[in-house]
């Protein structure tokens, strides 16, 4: 089988042209340029095959063109490919509202507004938050990550490479700390933290919202614990401030349920959710309880593209998949085959070069350091592990502050036996890198 061979072109061929054509700004790590992908499988245009760890960022919880979605696509490129959703509506996206507002944790009636990208379901939450309560203020976490638009940058808590030289950001945006045990910060303080916030910077009753990944994900898959979401959501009742989920990475099947606020128990405000919601095609959706989601002024919610059909389609066909293919499951089981195998690497390595091995459901991370030390990251080492796992047919990312984690998001539709075999990739490329 041709499986993307093109004997005109090559990565390298490519990447001068991109070098000459695309701004450096743009990441490009990999070298890497595709030709095919199917399922947990890449294929690039000399034709070499990799198991996908990373699915487009956690975009591809369903895999690489799952025939269901390639179905979907094509039937509604063939009926219609954009009205705008303001000019001639349709049933698919009313479908999808329906949808996660049947899935997104709690019991309180939900509505969904559609839109394109992750960082555009945060604004609009952000901005609904502050129009709804009549309040300025917003809380959200050191570590976050919630998109490149320049609210979403004021909003996420990492400096160095998200916010440097694009300020002033937006006012009344503050950073809390975030619950993260191996790193020595301990519920308590994250709450203390957040106290502070109210008592020195702003009062309660000017804060609008708290904003918080469940799970970190660009910041290194911290898991929030479910005492720290349930006194979050108490806090946030006792100040009338609302609690919005960026469940964006870890939403739609990635820790075992639909959405990482669930493992807690606990009901957020609003809840944004993109990447994996449709496969790959451009959707994100803000899901609130109704009573919030009626409140917005007619006119001040809306898209060009929100809610495209196509990527409509893709959706339906997703939610279909994973309740078909029984995904949520899947996550969880994944998720323990690799947590088994990496702290089996952990104990093989010595030298305490893997401090950490953490997950929630599929959402699975290991921290490099050194000396078994949490306060002494080792990006190099994540780096060089990179470099020999793509040498060896495994395409993987880092996260963290210093990207010294090394995170999974496969598809979850990946086979037992590709699992094994990229794991067994990881762990050779692990000890090829400590020996470089
Ligand atoms: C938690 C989280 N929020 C927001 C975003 C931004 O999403 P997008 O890149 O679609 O704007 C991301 C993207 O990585 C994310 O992981």
């Amino acid at each position: 089988m041709d499986h993307g061979k093109n004997e005109f072109t090559s990565n390298e061929s490519l990447k001068a042209r991109r070098d000459l054509a695309l701004p450096m700004g743009l990441p490009s790590k990999s070298g890497i340029y595709a030709a095919r992908a199917k399922g947990a499988e890449l294929w690039d245009v000399e034709g070499k095959r990799y198991i996908d760890f990373i699915g487009g960022i956690g975009v591809l919880n369903v895999g690489h063109a799952h025939p269901k979605v390639v179905e979907a696509i094509k039937k509604q490129t063939d009926d219609f490919i954009h009205t705008c959703f303001g000019i001639a509506q349709y049933e698919s996206y009313v479908e999808v509202a329906e949808r996660l507002n049947e899935i997104t944790p709690g019991d309180t009636p939900k509505k969904t507004a559609l839109f394109n990208s992750g960082a555009e379901a945060v604004e609009n939450a952000v901005k609904f938050a502050r129009q709804i309560t009549g309040r300025p203020g917003v809380i959200a976490f050191a570590g976050a990550f919630h998109g490149r638009t320049l609210l979403a940058t004021t909003l996420t808590g990492k400096s160095k490479p998200y916010k440097v030289g694009f300020g002033p950001y937006v006012p009344a945006i503050f950073h809390a700390a975030y619950p993260d045990a191996y790193h020595g910060v301990s519920i308590e303080s994250a709450l203390v933290s957040i106290d502070h916030i109210l008592k020195v910077m702003i009062r309660p009753e000017d804060v609008a919202a708290m904003i918080i990944e469940p799970v970190q994900g660009e910041g290194g898959f911290n898991p929030a614990p479910k005492e720290f979401l349930k006194a979050l959501r108490a806090k946030c009742d006792e100040h009338g401030i609302l609690l919005i989920a960026d469940e964006i990475q870890s939403g739609m099947g990635r820790t075992g349920k639909y959405f990482a606020f669930e493992h807690a128990g606990v009901e957020p405000d609003f809840i944004c959710i993109a990447k994996s919601i449709a496969a790959g095609l451009p959707l994100s959706a803000l899901t609130g309880k109704v009573d919030l989601m009626d409140k917005v002024v007619p006119g001040s919610m809306g898209s060009t593209y929100g809610g495209n059909p196509i990527a409509c389609a893709a959706a339906l066909a997703v939610f279909d998949i994973i309740k078909e293919e029984g995904l949520l499951a899947r996550a969880e089981a994944i998720g323990a085959k690799m947590e088994a195998r990496w702290k089996d690497i952990q104990s093989g390595v010595g030298k305490g070069a893997i401090g950490d091995v953490r997950r929630v459901g599929a959402m699975c991370a290991i921290e490099l350091v050194k000396d078994d030390d949490a306060s002494k990251p080792n990006g190099e080492l994540a780096g060089k592990i990179l470099v020999e796992a793509r040498a060896r047919g495994l395409i993987i990312t880092t996260a963290g502050a210093y990207a010294q984690c090394i995170r999974s998001l496969a598809p979850l539709v990946i086979s037992d036996a590709m699992l094994d075999e990229g794991l067994d990739i990881f762990e050779a490329a692990v000890g090829a890198a400590l020996e470089a």
